[in-house]
């Protein structure tokens, strides 16, 4: 295996649950348009664009809007996700990924963030750790959201770092098919039979280090 030179992290449930603000507001969206949505569905909206997570519920429902009234649901849902995430602070970064944060930072491996959120520098600012990053690719700065590997492509791009010596983590279906299809490393954060195609995976990044990165990947 070649050395790792960089790690870039997806952010809504790997770095932080806001995952589960993310469907709370489209279930509540969902509801008011009389579309019936589970949590099982809600894998397919992971990772996924905020524009291309509504049009996913509206072909589930059978429904076609103007684009007006789309905006106006898109702002809609992101006016209760920010309610959500209001409170968010730095004690719900989810279980290790502070720690292993600082030790990446420590031994030299570059930082990036591939989310396809366009409130990733709120919530990062939110958790404290906005300064730990080298890079901050997300939903502001790309045009193909994942599963379309450019958010990962463009994050590595600008860490200068070839693919084949960078590391994914990524807790949905969407992204852990951009790592791979971009040619990167992917350690997939979740339920094995979801993210089955990821080299490896673990069940959250608890007790996540460089030594079991790597071993991961062997
Ligand atoms: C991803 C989330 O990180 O960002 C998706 O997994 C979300 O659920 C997408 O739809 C876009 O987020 P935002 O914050 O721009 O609406
Ligand atoms: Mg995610």
């Amino acid at each position: 295996m070649t050395e790792i030179k960089a790690c870039l992290f997806d952010m809504d449930g790997v770095i932080v649950d806001t995952a589960r603000f993310h469907f709370k507001a489209w279930h509540r969206l969902a509801d008011s348009l009389g579309i019936q949505f589970t949590e099982e569905d809600n894998e397919q909206l992971k990772g996924v664009s905020r524009v291309d997570s509504l049009e996913k519920i509206l072909s589930w429902g059978n429904l076609m809007l103007n684009n007006t009234k789309k905006i106006e649901l898109m702002d809609l849902k992101n006016k209760w996700y920010l309610e959500y995430v209001e409170e968010v602070n730095p004690s719900d970064m989810l279980p290790g990924v502070y720690e292993f944060l600082k030790e990446l930072k420590a031994a030299g491996i570059r930082i990036g963030l591939g989310s396809s959120s366009k409130n990733s520098i709120l919530i990062l600012e939110k958790l404290g750790i906005y300064d730990l990053f080298d890079t901050i690719m997300d939903g502001n700065k790309i045009h193909m959201s994942k599963p379309h590997p450019e958010v990962f492509e463009r994050g590595a791009a600008e860490l200068g770092i070839p693919p084949e010596q960078i590391v994914v983590f990524e807790d949905a279906i969407s992204g852990v098919d951009a790592a791979l299809s971009g040619g990167f490393y992917c350690i997939g954060i979740g339920d094995s039979s979801v993210l089955s195609k990821a080299h490896a995976v673990v069940p959250d990044m608890k007790s996540m280090t460089i030594a079991k990165m790597v071993d991961l990947l062997h």
